[in-house]
């Protein structure tokens, strides 16, 4: 996934998840787009609850509605947050981090930090979750 409208279309569909976030405990609100292997993009948003630590994030989000579609592999994921009205680089948490660990190549997965199309950061996973654990270090 390197081509320019890949990008602006992942980015695009970040944005728009994030009009559907229910986040009335935090303010801020997130939405995430991911990209399967197969072009498909699976959207998520923050999905907060007044026992807090219940709540979920939009990358999870994303994730979870992809897997239970059965798709497994994925090629890059854009983030879209902040607070009401205003954009902020809403890096992934570090629980989600350890989720696309589960599904993704850290050398090559993408992440894009967005604020808009045009206003992004670009990562790959092993930047963002260093030596991290996977699959991998369960195989006999
Ligand atoms: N949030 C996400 O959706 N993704 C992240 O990776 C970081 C945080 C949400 C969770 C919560 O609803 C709000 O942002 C504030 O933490």
């Amino acid at each position: 996934m390197e081509k320019d409208k890949d990008k602006e279309r992942l980015i695009d569909a970040a944005c728009c998840a994030r009009k559907a976030a229910y986040a009335p405990y935090s303010g801020y609100f997130v939405g995430a787009a991911l990209l399967a292997k197969d072009g498909r993009i699976y959207t998520g948003c923050n999905v907060e609850n007044a026992s807090y630590g219940v709540s979920n994030c939009a990358e999870r989000t994303a994730f979870f509605k992809a897997v239970s579609e059965g798709a497994r592999e994925f090629t890059a994921i854009a983030i879209c947050g902040g607070r009401q009205g205003e954009a902020d680089y809403a890096a992934p948490c570090g629980v989600c981090r350890q989720v696309m660990m589960e599904f993704c190549d850290p050398k090559t997965f993408t992440v894009f930090v967005a604020k808009s199309c045009g206003d992004y950061r670009k990562y790959q996973l092993e930047e963002l979750l260093p030596a991290g654990f996977g699959p991998g270090n369960l195989k006999k």
